[in-house]
């Protein structure tokens, strides 16, 4: 009876998660879809406690208690600019969880050291581990090249480190030959495992999972610093799926229907984001899985495609008052909101903005591209903070079309994706989607310099003779439009 009601909850549970994917799919049902989240996971909770095999409440109780607190310290302290290095941290601690998870069962369960586990048993456990040791190392090394590398001045000195955590790829020698040996090798610690799992000779199963967790560990590391800055945005959606299928592997160990539910949902989602994210980004998913592979390396940018922006080519810059007078001609107004935008904390001012120019009768709509900022989402979140209404936010092919069509476009603080540099072959960025804003009557790009995006390569858009630099930090440029349009 306990079970029929424990599997029941998990059921319920399970398909508030699914609603809540479905809320999420779109911004107008999102809070909805996020309080269906929060729903099913209190359920499954609750049904987890009352689950007469947990006898440990005290400890229980006490471990939550501390992971509420370090997490709402982690939710109230990080900037939205740190939200991507955070959500990796975050994945992290499914692979840490997954490979501890294993390394209970084996202890406990009796896998190795002649208990009679099954194979299959066993290969769960294994599996886990291998796929926990991937995603918590691969999550570590996203996390700190999102973050710009280490920053402890002991850190930065080893060099190892270093070559790893930065934003350019780490190609060694042989690395495809690398990743399939160590893949092959763990595979066939798991098989030995499986097998040895239910013989009563058998001995060092401790030793076979530490090593498994060892190889597949430095697997992750290799497949993800193997990785450019400008293709983190799938790194970090691959990353997202490969915990759902952690949780999902344990869910098979722990015989727990939910889990396993939970992560396929996890798995799937974010690995039709990284597929929809390779699409626009023109990167093969193969190539994203497997660390590079059949890619080779971007060439090092030369000529418009330089890392250096270039300083003796003219740009026509603007001030408050010429973008005001543009503005008061204008009947349409596109709005391309990029990483500096999040930087500037600049939504608020922008949504000012958007609500003078509207009232004043003029078509005001974003644009968004795929990749904007360093997050999935990320610009849809920050508008949708600051009230900006939903059916003026567009995707990227909703609108590309739109810019021959635009009085004035204003770039906040986007760099790469807007960079014309994409249309051209041997850059990092080329094949990737880009928003055509240069079509357009006159582009306003707002940032505080010449200085390079993510990518690090220049952008020929800033030397057009229809785009004017409007230079200085974002928030502060636009609340002085908004003052001068009121003026
Ligand atoms: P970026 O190419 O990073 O450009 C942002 C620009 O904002 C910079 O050139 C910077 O120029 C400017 N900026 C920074 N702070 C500012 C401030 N306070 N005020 C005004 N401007 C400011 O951003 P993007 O165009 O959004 O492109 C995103 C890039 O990130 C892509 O290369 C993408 O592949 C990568 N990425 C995306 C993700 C996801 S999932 N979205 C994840 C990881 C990486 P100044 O320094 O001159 O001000």
């Amino acid at each position: 009876m306990e079970q029929t009601l424990l599997q029941l909850a998990y059921l319920v549970a399970s398909i508030f998660f699914i609603l809540s994917l479905k809320g999420l799919s779109s911004q107008e049902t999102a809070r909805q879809g996020n309080r269906y989240g929060v729903i099913g996971m209190s359920l499954a909770i609750v049904a987890t406690l009352m689950n007469s095999q947990v006898d440990q409440y005290y400890s229980v109780i006490l471990l939550i208690a501390l992971g509420s607190a370090v997490g709402y310290l982690m939710a109230t302290k990080v900037e939205m600019t740190q939200m991507p290095e955070l959500v990796a941290l975050l994945h992290s601690f499914v692979g840490a969880a997954a490979v501890l998870v294993g390394f209970a069962s084996d202890r406990s369960m009796g896998v190795g050291d002649g208990h009679p586990a099954s194979g299959l048993y066993a290969s769960e456990v294994a599996v886990d581990i291998m796929i926990g040791a991937i995603t918590f190392t691969g999550s570590v090394v996203a996390f700190l090249k999102l973050r710009g590398g280490v920053k402890h001045p002991a850190l930065q000195k080893i060099k190892a480190l270093q070559m790893i955590s930065g934003s350019k790829p780490l190609i060694l020698p042989n690395r495809h030959k690398l990743n399939a040996g160590a893949a092959l090798t763990s595979l066939m610690i798991i098989v030995m495992y499986a097998v040895m799992s239910g013989k009563p000779e058998a001995t060092g199963s401790l030793f076979a999972i530490s090593l498994l967790t060892l190889v597949s560990g430095a697997l992750g590391v290799h497949l993800v610093a193997a990785i450019g800055g400008a293709d983190m945005p799938v790194v970090v959606s691959m990353l997202n799926s490969y915990s759902g299928w952690t949780a999902s592997a344990a869910g098979f160990m722990l015989n727990n229907d939910l889990l396993i539910i939970t992560g396929a949902l996890v798995g799937s989602s974010g690995a039709i984001l990284s597929y929809i994210m390779c699409d626009s980004m023109n990167r093969s998913i193969w190539s994203v899985i497997f660390g590079g592979f059949g890619a080779e390396p971007a060439p090092a940018p030369a000529g418009e495609a330089s890392a250096e922006p270039q300083e003796e080519r003219e740009v026509h810059e603007i001030e408050a008052d010429g973008l005001t007078a543009a503005l008061n001609e204008a009947k349409s107004v596109i709005i391309v909101p990029g990483y500096g935008l999040a930087q500037a904390r600049a939504q608020a001012d922008v949504y000012q903005l958007t609500t003078l120019l509207r009232e004043r009768g003029v078509d005001v709509r974003f644009a968004i591209h795929p990749v904007a900022g360093r997050l999935p989402g990320h610009m849809n979140i920050l508008l949708a903070e600051a009230n900006v209404p939903y059916d003026i936010v567009l995707e990227l092919h909703d609108i590309n079309d739109d810019f021959p069509d635009t009085d004035v476009v204003l770039v906040i603080g986007a760099n790469d994706i807007v960079n014309p540099l994409t249309q051209e072959e041997g850059n990092p960025i080329s094949g990737m989607e880009v928003l055509e804003v240069w079509a357009s009557k006159m582009t306003v790009v707002f940032k505080r310099s010449r200085n390079v995006g993510y990518a690090g390569i220049d952008n020929p858009l800033f030397y057009k003779d229809n785009t004017r630099m409007f230079f200085g930090d974002a928030a502060n440029s636009i609340r002085e439009v908004v003052g001068s349009l009121r003026g």
